[in-house]
């Protein structure tokens, strides 16, 4: 699976991508990432990526011409692809949305930054337009990342565990029970806090129902 990430901040990415997981599934080419600079696409010497919004106001507008451009150039015409543009106008990402992604082979991810993106992208560029909460960030850069990593998670191979294919397949999460390693016991803030006994009573029965109990599903 294949991720382009249209930026103009791509040094972002550089930390995050090379660590953990995510840097393991690109070096075991389970999961592909590429970072883009907008300005790569802009028209003039300036490498301009914005202008004065129409109607006037404050703030500045991120154009539609070099996103226009990029999109067009990075898409591939192959499989499956999607193009998101992330505002906090979008539909809300999650668990469900997530198993939907896994299933292209290609996303292509617009950050918007600025007061705001001239609105041709999200009608006849983007396939969706994505939020990932109802709060209001700087840019879409950190969405990208979210998205990224949840959808990566569902890329076989990518986690350890088996379990993604449930996921994909149920479009849901199961977030596991509390998990407990040594000390048994350690005193914190002048209390004396244990391990649950269930955990070290051996029965292993008892042991999963009380897993199965405390466990959460993530929809
Ligand atoms: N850009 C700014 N805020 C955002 C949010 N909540 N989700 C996605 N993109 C955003």
């Amino acid at each position: 699976m294949r991720f382009d990430i249209i930026t103009i901040f791509p040094s972002l990415f550089d930390s995050y991508l090379s660590q953990g997981l995510i840097e393991k599934a690109c070096r075991d080419k389970k999961i592909e990432v590429n970072v883009h600079d907008l300005r790569c696409w802009a028209n003039d010497k300036h490498k301009t990526v914005d202008d004065k919004p129409f109607g006037g106001g404050i703030g500045m507008v991120m154009k539609v011409d070099p996103i226009y451009k990029a999109v067009k150039e990075i898409k591939k015409n192959k499989g499956k692809q999607k193009v998101i543009l992330f505002s906090p106008r979008g539909r809300r990402f999650n668990q469900k949305k997530a198993s939907n992604f896994a299933d292209y082979d290609q996303i292509i991810m617009i950050c918007g930054r600025y007061e705001g993106v001239d609105e041709r992208v999200a009608k006849y560029i983007a396939d969706e337009e994505v939020s990932i909460g109802s709060y209001v960030l700087m840019g879409g850069d950190l969405p990208a990342m979210i998205v990224l990593e949840t959808v990566s998670r569902l890329v076989p191979g990518v986690i350890g565990k088996e379990n993604f294919l449930e996921e994909r397949r149920k479009e849901s999460a199961f977030i596991e029970y509390p998990h407990y390693t040594r000390p048994e016991k350690i005193t914190i803030n002048g209390k004396e806090r244990v391990v649950p006994d269930v955990l070290r009573s051996g029965d292993h029965k008892k042991i999963e129902k009380w897993r199965e109990k405390k466990g959460k599903t993530i929809k």
